[in-house]
């Protein structure tokens, strides 16, 4: 059975000799690729001066590509608006919150909100559009890159500001409504009209929480306002071709489901090492993972933007080796460049494509490693995808990922809602859901991140990270909820307009949990509460909640309130649990919801997709995966080295 998935890789014909592109195309075959995006920051190349496009080299390198079998997917170069453009248009630039102009001379320079600018995104797509929308090598497209990298979804530019109190005036009505909602009583920051407000930056000490919420819901729909501009071109006149965006690690600053409606497959970047170097964690982890990354990094993200693609989903750039932007940028391992792009395709996804062909000697990214060196030898990642590419030839398809038993709840206005008002720093909402979703996949499961609007009836375990405004959909549907769930702190304290609920948290879930939350207190690691679970230890260990009921107290802290309560299968942690905790929590609820789990070494993890299981070691040593894999080998053997990957086919 042939492949249902494939290999792909970044290249940039415009950085290149045309001379080289047909060789290119050649040895991209024999490495078993299939897909190759270009395109997305050659504005200056496709339209040299205004008005003048010179679009023929693309159609060269298009049918270069296309004449190997290759398919393309375009890019639209809306990232990197040429000099004579922002010339034109100055005020297009983005500002940020200190009042700067977000200048030219890298990428990302323009404001989401400038009407201008999307009609020149508007035009510059729809020529492309026009002339290779219907190319037979053009399969399908990826609009702009990577929205909001650099910190560029919010600016605060003058047409942001008039943009946001237009829809301001669209979400209140009346500036009574806003104010009451608000409570703009307090210090007097009553408006007579919507043409008074500002954007929330530049006050003398803190702006108000729901001005900034609202600003960042502002903010996350002008995302994808902008991209659906280009999506509206691209389905008129590219008919059958599938529209991606990649997206990123960590990436909390917009909706990434509503953008998703207008989109087809949601990619996402994975640079495993890059973002174990920049993101938050302890030093010994990462000495540990520093040359395999995080064993659990980059499979949140495949459950994540599996669950945003509605099941279609993949990498569009992939770490092929060091990169040029962490604080450190480390070698991988050998091995890892295979591993990940395996563990991707074990999450389910339909393509996982490399970044980038070749190293570019030229310009900022000239220590990015590549498939093939600037002097064009390949690269030890070309000899590892070539393997990845015989991996998948020998498995044949691979088939529906497998369907979880456990979801996590994942919304993007929960971590607006903490970052506008956290009340102790060390408060982070990803953080926590990642170390929600780190216990589960320790024990070996299976787990689907699902949107606040996603149905749950069909799983036996839902975890709700801190959610403090829970609308009304999402209440309804863990009120009806008949699994085992568990409820973070911090869950319904706030209604839609960032104010306490009449009832106090957790608001709409009281009924469900069989609690009220009187009383909340954060503070430093070093002030971590204790807590008795199971007669063991247990910690909070940056935040606790005072919380009274009819629930039965489960655990309790150290002076005597209760941490954990349950009210028939729905649990409430009153605090934020250190990693052992929560690590023997989620195991005892798996267990209650009837889900088989293991204890995984160390580094090893595993997934399941069709008919097989994935193991993946990323840890420090070899281990034997025989007490784990329930079926014969199909790839590699129960003896797994640093980096190593093995298949089983499981027995139903
Ligand atoms: C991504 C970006 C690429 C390239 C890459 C380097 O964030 O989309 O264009 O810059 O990082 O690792």
């Amino acid at each position: 059975m042939t492949s249902d998935v494939t290999i792909g890789v970044c290249y940039y014909p415009e950085h290149w000799p045309e001379a080289m592109w047909a060789d290119d195309a050649k040895r991209m075959r024999a490495a078993g690729i299939s897909r190759v995006r270009i395109g997305e920051f050659a504005w200056s190349r496709f339209e040299p001066d205004p008005g003048h496009l010179d679009l023929d080299w693309l159609g060269r390198a298009i049918d270069t590509l296309h004449a190997q079998g290759l398919g393309v997917i375009l890019g639209t170069p809306t990232a990197t608006p040429p000099k004579w453009l922002v010339d034109k248009m100055p005020d297009m630039l983005a500002v940020g919150d200190d009042g700067r102009v977000r200048g030219f001379g890298s990428r990302r320079h323009y404001c989401f909100s400038h009407a201008g600018y999307r009609r020149e995104c508007a035009r510059i797509v729809r020529a492309l559009a026009e002339r290779f929308g219907k190319h037979p090598g053009v399969v399908a497209w990826q609009t702009d890159n990577e929205y909001g990298c650099h910190n560029t979804v919010r600016s605060y530019s003058e047409s942001a500001k008039l943009g946001f109190r237009h829809w301001l005036k669209a979400r209140y009505g009346t500036v009574q409504a806003l104010n009451e909602a608000w409570g703009n009583v307090f210090w007097s920051m009553e408006y007579r009209s919507f043409d008074e407000i500002d954007l929330p930056t530049g006050a003398v000490t803190e702006t108000s929480p729901p001005h900034r919420v609202d600003f960042d819901r502002y903010s996350s729909d002008q995302v994808r306002e902008f991209n659906r501009v280009q999506t509206e071109i691209i389905r008129a006149l590219s008919p059958g071709r599938d529209i991606m965006h990649n997206f990123m690690t960590f990436h909390v600053d917009f909706d990434h489901y509503d953008a998703m409606e207008d989109m087809d497959v949601a990619t996402w970047d994975s640079y495993p090492l890059g973002s174990l170097d920049v993101f938050p964690g302890e030093a010994a982890h990462k000495a540990a993972y520093a040359r395999t990354g995080d064993p659990d990094m980059q499979a949140f993200h495949h459950d994540l933007y599996r669950g945003t693609g509605r099941g279609r989903f993949g990498i569009m750039e992939q770490q092929p080796g060091p990169v040029n932007w962490a604080s450190y940028n480390t070698d991988a391992a050998p091995g890892l460049v295979r591993l990940w792009g395996m563990e991707g395709f074990a999450h389910g996804a339909e393509m996982v494509s490399y970044f980038r062909w070749r190293q570019a000697p030229f310009a900022q990214e000239q220590f990015h490693a590549a498939l093939n060196r600037p002097d064009n030898a390949p690269d030890r990642a070309y000899f590892e995808v070539r393997e990845l590419s015989r991996d998948l030839a020998a498995l044949g398809a691979l088939g529906a990922a497998a369907p979880a038993k456990v979801a996590i709840v994942h919304s993007y206005e929960a971590h607006w809602f903490l970052r506008e008002q956290p009340q102790g720093r060390n408060f982070s909402y990803i953080e926590q859901v990642f170390s929600l979703y780190r216990a589960l996949r320790r024990l070996g499961l299976d787990i689907d991140i699902v949107g606040p609007e996603a149905p749950l009836s069909g799983y036996a375990l839902v975890l709700l990270p801190s959610t403090p405004y829970v609308p009304p959909r999402l209440a309804a549907s863990l009120d009806a909820f008949e699994g085992t769930l568990l409820v973070m702190p911090r869950s319904g304290s706030r209604t839609a307009s960032h104010r306490i609920p009449d009832n106090l948290a957790p608001g709409p879930l009281a009924a469900k949990l069989g609690i009220k939350v009187t009383r909340v207190e954060s503070f430093r690691s070093y002030s971590a509460v204790p807590v008795l679970y199971d007669n063991q230890q247990a910690w909070f260990d940056r935040w606790r909640e005072f919380v009274e009921g009819e629930a039965v107290v489960v655990a309790q802290t150290g002076d005597g309130q209760a941490a954990l309560t349950r009210k028939d299968r729905a649990w409430y942690l009153a605090g934020f649990p250190d990693a052992g905790f929560l690590d023997r929590l989620v195991a005892r609820l798996a267990g209650e919801a009837g889900i088989e789990t293991q204890a995984l070494p160390r580094g090893l993890r595993s997934r399941r997709r069709g008919a097989h299981r994935y193991f993946f070691n990323y840890g420090p040593e070899p281990v034997d995966v025989s007490d784990f894999a329930g079926g014969a080998f199909v790839l590699g053997s129960a003896a797994l080295g640093v980096g190593g990957v093995a298949v089983t086919r499981e027995e139903r």
